[in-house]
């Protein structure tokens, strides 16, 4: 059973997220004290550990460390998914404006995109900002990632849907991560927490955007470019997953973080194999609804280690045991 969302209703949606726009959102220099010593990165701080909701922080290897190694590679991790987030939002505004560029006049997506566009803005600042306080000298994303990032916006007017899907696939595993650690109840820095405060907060409506602008599309292809799409939307998710989550091995190296420890925590432990599994149970539910799920693409869901229960509802917390 697929959803259809008539245009209507999705162009209200769009008016309700771009006032939603107006009404909440955030400054990267006036909405973070920055030059607040309590919000200094000090290297003997232990609320830079790691929190067991990321599988790094939950591995057995990083919680016999040392707590002054715990701290040097909590703000490393922190300082590489911040930059990676940096690239990723850098990405999404190129192909959103070059998506923008082509719309009709009246065209809803017009303002929301482009209120989108200037959240990512802040994004990347607050982002690279946080790399800079740490002084931790990351690349970010891997390799290919990083060259074929000159590439990738062109899918912004070439294939919105695997564009929209891409985007997706940046924005679930961060929001999922960032909530994880505010849920688990364990310190977190007040510097990364009030960036990830803010990042929800505004993530929300992107999140939102994405989903309607493919249950508003996908229920009305024909079979063969819902096909398509069927079999590449786990593929994205999986990749730039991927992209996101694991650390370079060079950079992992650096850090001190032995090999094994990296492909037990991505994905090979059984910590690792759940945490992939629930970073995607929101787009689960979304490719039912949207009927992205048949017979090719489930399997495919489940070689990726991506397949389970699709969420109830958008942001339901992990189960406690699965
Ligand atoms: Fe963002
Ligand atoms: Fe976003």
């Amino acid at each position: 059973m697929t959803a259809n969302l008539s245009r209507k209703a999705y162009d209200e949606r769009l008016r309700t997220l771009s006032e939603g726009s107006v009404n909440v959102n955030f400054n990267p220099f006036t909405d973070i004290r920055w030059d607040d010593p309590e919000f200094a990165v000090d290297t003997s701080d232990p609320r830079w550990v790691l929190t067991s909701a990321d599988a790094l922080g939950a591995h057995p290897w990083y919680q016999e460390q040392p707590l002054e190694t715990r701290i040097r590679i909590g703000i490393w991790r922190w300082a590489v998914i911040a930059k990676v987030g940096m690239q990723f939002e850098n990405l999404l505004m190129r192909g959103a404006l070059d998506y923008v560029y082509h719309l009709g006049n009246q065209d809803e997506e017009f303002r929301y995109l482009t209120h989108e566009i200037t959240e990512e803005t802040h994004h990347t600042q607050m982002f690279q900002e946080l790399v800079n306080r740490t002084g931790v000298d990351t690349a970010g994303g891997k390799r290919w990632f990083r060259q074929l990032s000159r590439i990738l916006p062109l899918f912004g007017s070439l294939y919105p849907e695997a564009f929209f899907t891409g985007i997706l696939a940046g924005e679930e595993p961060i929001d999922h991560l960032q909530k994880g650690a505010l849920r688990s109840g364990e310190p977190v820095h007040p510097l990364p927490q009030r960036i990830m405060q803010i990042h929800i907060a505004e993530e929300a409506r992107h999140i939102s955007f994405a989903h309607e602008f493919l249950r508003l599309r996908v229920p009305h292809f024909g079979k063969v470019r819902r096909g398509a799409l069927s079999v590449l939307f786990p593929l994205i998710m999986r990749v730039l997953c991927d992209v996101i989550m694991i650390p370079d091995k060079k950079s992992a190296a650096l850090a001190g973080i032995p090999d094994r420890v990296i492909k037990d925590v991505f994905w090979k432990s059984e910590a690792g194999r759940k945490m992939l599994r629930e970073l995607f149970s929101d787009v689960r539910m979304l490719a039912e609804e949207i009927g992205l799920m048949n017979r090719v693409s489930r399997p495919l869901w489940r070689a990726l280690r991506i397949d389970g229960r699709p969420a109830r509802f958008r942001g339901e917390p992990a189960p406690l045991t699965e």
